[in-house]
C-alpha cells in the first residue's frame, strides 16, 4: 500500500483525499489544514485523521472541539507521498519540509513549474517520471488541453494549435472572485500562461492561447483550432478521441447545450459533488477543414486534475505502467459517462489502446 497524506484540504485536496480512499493500493494517512472550519468537520466525519498545518494555531482546533492527530510534520514523516493542495505559492515553500523527511510530493498547477522535477499529465508523460521526487500536476486547463492534444500529436502531428480559453471567474465556493458583470480579457497579453504551461509537457509544441474570464463558476470552455501535419477525416478524429478514456463526447441527442445542463447531467448521473473528471467535448463541434480541426470542449476545473493526482502518486511510488494506473484510476473512480447514452458509437472502439 502506498501511504499518502494530503496537505491542503480545500477544493482540490478534499476530492483527491476521497479518490485516494477508493484506490486498492493506497492508504490515506490523513489530511492537513490550518483552520477548524466546515471542511475540517467534514474530514473528521469522513474518518480522516486531521493534522494541524500551522502548529502555532493548533489550539484553534481544540477550542472548536476538533481532535487533531498531530502537526503536519508527523503526517509528512508517516507518508510515502504527500499531495500538496495548498493555495498557490505555499506548495513550493512546503517542499523543504517534504525534502527534510525524504517524502515524495505532488504539487498543483498554481505552483511554478520550476518548483517540481517534472510537470505531469498521465496520458502524456507518466512513463518519463523516472527518479523524480516532486511532480507538479498542471492546471485544470493545461490538463484538459494535454489530454486532447496528446493523441492528435501522436497520430497526425501538430503544426500549430490555437486555443481561446473562456474561463470561469471563480469556483462556486469562492465568494470573493469575479467578474460579476463583465467579460474580461485575462490576461490581455497573448499568449496567456496556458500555452507556455503546456510547453512544460510538450516543449516543442507550437501553441498560442488567449484567456477570457466570464461571470460563471461552473466550468471552463475551450474553443480549439489545431492545424495538423496531415489531413484528418472528422470521422477518424472522432474515433481516435473516442478511444481516450478521459475524453467524454456529449452526444447531440442529449440536448446538453451549455455548461449548466452539463453539470446537471453530472449530478443526475450520481457523480459526487457533480464532478466531471473527463474533458467534455461537444461531439458535433468536431469539424475538419483541410488540415484544420475545430472543436469545443469543457473542463470542470474542480475535478479534472483528480485522476491525474492519483496517477501521479503511482508514478512516484507505485510499480504500475501508465495503462495499468490509468485503467485502475478510471475504474475505481467511475470515469466514463458514455454508457449513459444508448447509441454511443465510441463504445465499439473502447477500450483498445490507440498509440
Ligand atoms: N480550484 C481549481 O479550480 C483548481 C484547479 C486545478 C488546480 N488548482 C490548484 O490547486 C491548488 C489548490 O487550489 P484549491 O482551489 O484547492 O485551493 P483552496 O480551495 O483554497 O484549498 C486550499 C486549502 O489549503 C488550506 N491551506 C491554506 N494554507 C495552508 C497551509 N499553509 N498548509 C496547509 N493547508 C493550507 C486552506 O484551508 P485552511 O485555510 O482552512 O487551512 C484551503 O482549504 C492551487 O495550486 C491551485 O492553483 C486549483
Amino acid at each position: 500500500m502506498i501511504r499518502v497524506g494530503v496537505n491542503g484540504y480545500g477544493t482540490i485536496g478534499k476530492r483527491v483525499a476521497d479518490a485516494i480512499c477508493s484506490q486498492p493500493d493506497m492508504k490515506l494517512v490523513g489530511v492537513a489544514k490550518t483552520r477548524p472550519n466546515y471542511e475540517a468537520e467534514i474530514a473528521i466525519r469522513n474518518g480522516y485523521d486531521l493534522y494541524a498545518a500551522d502548529p502555532e494555531h493548533a489550539d484553534a482546533f481544540a477550542e472548536a472541539g476538533i481532535d487533531v492527530a498531530g502537526p503536519v510534520d508527523e503526517l509528512v514523516a508517516d507518508s510515502d507521498v504527500i499531495v500538496d493542495a495548498t493555495p498557490s505559492g505555499i506548495g513550493e515553500r512546503n517542499c523543504e519540509l517534504y525534502e527534510k523527511h525524504s517524502t515524495k510530493a505532488i504539487l498543483q498547477g498554481g505552483e511554478d513549474a520550476d518548483a517540481a522535477d517534472q510537470s505531469f499529465v498521465a496520458r502524456a508523460n507518466y512513463d518519463k517520471v523516472g527518479d523524480a521526487d516532486i511532480l507538479r500536476v498542471v492546471s485544470c486547463n493545461t490538463t484538459g488541453l494535454t489530454r486532447l492534444l496528446t493523441p492528435l500529436e501522436n497520430r497526425y502531428g501538430i503544426e500549430k494549435a490555437r486555443v481561446t480559453l473562456i474561463r470561469r471567474g471563480g469556483d462556486p465556493g469562492e465568494i470573493d472572485r469575479g467578474p460579476i458583470n463583465d467579460i474580461v480579457p485575462d490576461p490581455t497579453e497573448i499568449p496567456s500562461h496556458h500555452g507556455p504551461d503546456l510547453n512544460t509537457i510538450f516543449p516543442e509544441m507550437d501553441i498560442d492561447t488567449a484567456g477570457v474570464k466570464v461571470p460563471a463558476t461552473l466550468m471552463h470552455l475551450h474553443s480549439v483550432n489545431v492545424t495538423l501535419e496531415s489531413e484528418p477525416r472528422a470521422r477518424d478524429v472522432r474515433e481516435l478521441l473516442g478511444r481516450e478514456s478521459r475524453l467524454f463526447f456529449i452526444p447531440e441527442q442529449a440536448g446538453i447545450e451549455g455548461l449548466g445542463p452539463l453539470k446537471e447531467f453530472a449530478r443526475d448521473a450520481g457523480r459526487q459533488r457533480g464532478d466531471l473528471w473527463e474533458n467534455c467535448l461537444w461531439e458535433e463541434s468536431i469539424t475538419a477543414e483541410g488540415r484544420d480541426l475545430y472543436l469545443f470542449q469543457s473542463i470542470h476545473q474542480e475535478a479534472d486534475v483528480v485522476p491525474e493526482n492519483i496517477d501521479a502518486i503511482r508514478a512516484l511510488a507505485g510499480d504500475r505502467t501508465r495503462e495499468q494506473s490509468m485503467q485502475l484510476t478510471d475504474r475505481t473512480l467511475g470515469v466514463g459517462l458514455e454508457s449513459m447514452f444508448t447509441d454511443q458509437k465510441r463504445r465499439a472502439v473502447r477500450p483498445a489502446a490507440d498509440d
